[in-house]
């Protein structure tokens, strides 16, 4: 009886565990996704703008130093690791994913085939790094109407824009999106 008694505070222990460890992760992914998203909206809102008024050719400082200079700000401001990641990239220098953000990429084409929304995918995860805890997030960036006059089909992007790109990024994978498919992601790596 004494042996059942331990073997029952024993799984209520674990499981009582579980659940504080399960707060933890969505506390700490509601915290993340307040300091990190806002980006994101205004990086489209900014190319929209931009694209309006002045033209495609004149919006890509938006993507190419816009983007990652709010990202950078804001992981300045955070301490996080913030940045923009793609399995076709168009600067692969600033943009490869690394073997964890493959997985996630790899795992948000698979969850938006079978039916879920792309503008709300997201994975957080706490991982160890060389031996220390991180907490990874990342989130899909959908392919919007606006994307499209520079990742869109090749042919339809504008012959002006497509030298000019086609010099700047010889090897240049991130064209032929077509609307509401995952362009990337926006990754944050966050130290515990
Ligand atoms: C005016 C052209 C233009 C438009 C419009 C545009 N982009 Fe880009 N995009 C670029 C360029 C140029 C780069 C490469 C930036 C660099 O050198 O880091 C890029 C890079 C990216 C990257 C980084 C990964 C990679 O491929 O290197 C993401 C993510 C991205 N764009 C998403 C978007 C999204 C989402 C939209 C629509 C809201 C969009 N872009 C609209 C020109 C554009």
């Amino acid at each position: 009886m004494r042996q059942l008694t331990l073997i029952f505070l024993a799984l209520i222990t674990t499981a009582s565990a579980t659940a504080n460890a399960a707060q933890d992760l969505d506390a700490l992914k509601a915290d993340t996704r307040k300091q990190a998203l806002p980006v994101l909206p205004r990086v489209v809102g900014m190319m929209q703008e931009t694209v309006a008024a002045h033209g495609a050719m004149a919006a890509i400082p938006v993507c190419k130093e816009k983007a990652p200079l709010l990202l950078k700000e804001q992981a300045d401001k955070t301490g996080w690791g913030m940045r923009r990641v793609s399995l076709k990239t168009r600067n692969a220098e600033r943009g490869t994913p690394d073997s964890w953000e493959v997985r996630q990429l790899a795992d948000f084409n698979i969850r938006a085939a079978n039916g879920e929304k792309v503008e709300t995918l997201e994975t957080g995860e706490i991982v160890s790094e060389s031996g220390m805890p991180v907490y990874r997030y990342i989130r899909a960036i959908p392919v919007g109407t606006v994307c499209l006059s520079c990742h869109g089909a090749t042919e339809s992007i504008e012959p002006a824009l497509r030298t000019e790109l086609g010099r700047s990024y010889p090897n240049d994978r991130a064209t032929g999106y077509s609307l509401g498919q995952i362009r990337g992601a926006l990754s944050v790596k966050r130290p515990l």
